[in-house]
């Protein structure tokens, strides 16, 4: 298929970046689209998930380092707006989902129109608005292949879910459900604890002290410890963690929150005491693997058909407030998804 032409008045709307720092390193800038290049599709935005990876990056401290002037965002939705080169199963007009699944510096979805690697767009499920669709695949595709790809969580099986209010957290205690799991809730913060049952966690623990917390799991999970812990926040507390695992259990660390990731402990006399499973995720793993992302991508789809899952949305900001919504994103107040909207109207 032959790139449609480009008219050179097009302009969007882009955040970008000049230099690290706080949320205030976010500026609005106008530039000239550029036509798809072969392999992409531009979008034009209506509204963008924020991740917590966005504010690491802006802050340079993220496993993908800026080049500047660096543009920022992985997660978004919007509709197709023209294809490049070999852009085959989408045509514009099409509303579709923006997944993680590309370098942010260059790619990034803050903006009104953006042109993204084809490979990183899904359809959007019919059942979600443009603004609720946004939420859905970061914080679903991370918790399913950690519950679901990875550790297989079955029936009655006990997982303690770490940052819970967060999106991913959030995702992973409705799929504990969805599996028939028992989902233990383990939040820092006291104040959500009504808000996390009635979002499905079968049980609330705020971490105050490191054995009473894990008392509290075991006595929980009846007795015998947990098979899966979910943890994005690393660093010390990961001995806890390890000692509220059953024997054969699975600890998968997927985030850094905590900031002293690299000076996490291997928990020796946890892990090779009950023969524990240490790992390491990121939901990359899962995106590059057509099948896996194939998988993961129906099963989804289904949960959302059934009602299983619905994603949580916590505020909504316009476009021109995106320096208050990184910071509210990283006052950790949240519960559920940030949400920036570009297009107040549907355009379609
Ligand atoms: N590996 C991957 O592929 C992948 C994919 C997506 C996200 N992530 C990671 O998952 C985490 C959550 O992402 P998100 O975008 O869903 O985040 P988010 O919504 O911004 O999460 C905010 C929540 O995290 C908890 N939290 C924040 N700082 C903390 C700290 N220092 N110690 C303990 N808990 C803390 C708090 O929950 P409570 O108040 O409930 O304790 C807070 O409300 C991030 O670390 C992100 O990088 C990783």
């Amino acid at each position: 298929m032959r790139s449609k032409a480009v008219a050179p008045e097009l302009m969007s709307r882009v955040i970008r970046f000049h230099a690290h720092g706080g949320p205030e390193v976010l500026h609005m800038e106008e530039e000239q689209v550029a036509a798809p290049q072969a392999g992409e599709m531009r979008v034009r935005i209506e509204a963008i998930g924020l991740n917590r990876a966005e504010a690491a990056f802006r802050s340079g401290k993220y496993l993908e380092s800026a080049q500047f002037p660096s543009r920022l965002g992985y997660e978004a939705s919007g509709i197709v707006e023209a294809l490049g080169e070999g852009g085959v199963g989408f045509a514009p007009g099409d509303a579709v989902c923006v997944i993680p699944a590309f370098s942010m510096t260059r790619y990034g979805v803050y903006a009104e129109r953006a042109n993204v690697p084809a490979s990183a767009v899904l359809r959007r499920p019919p059942e979600l608005s443009a603004t609720t669709a946004a939420a859905l695949w970061m914080a679903y595709l991370t918790a399913y292949g950690a519950l679901v790809d990875i550790a297989q969580l079955g029936k009655g099986d006990a997982v303690v879910i770490t940052a819970p209010s967060s999106s991913v957290g959030l995702a992973a205690i409705q799929l504990a459900n969805h599996l028939g799991a028992v989902p233990i809730a383990v939040t820092r913060s006291p104040h959500k604890r009504e808000a996390l049952l009635a979002a499905g966690a079968r049980h609330v623990i705020v971490h105050e002290t490191a054995s009473a917390t894990t008392a509290e799991v075991m006595q929980a999970s009846g007795g015998e410890g947990v098979r899966l812990v979910f943890d994005p926040i690393a660093g010390p507390e990961v001995d806890t963690l390890a000692a509220m695992l059953a024997p054969q259990g699975t600890l998968i660390v997927y985030g850094n929150l905590s900031g002293a990731g690299d000076s996490t402990p291997f928990p020796f006399r946890e892990a090779v005491g009950k023969g524990l499973s240490l790992r390491g995720y990121l939901v990359f793993e899962l995106i590059r693997d057509p099948q896996r992302l194939q998988a993961a991508e129906a099963f989804i789809r289904d949960a959302l058909r059934r009602k299983a899952i619905q994603p949580t949305i916590s505020r909504i900001f316009p476009f021109a407030q995106i320096i208050q919504a990184h910071r509210y994103l990283e006052s950790n107040q949240q519960l559920g998804k940030v949400i920036v909207e570009v297009l107040s109207q549907p355009i379609h």
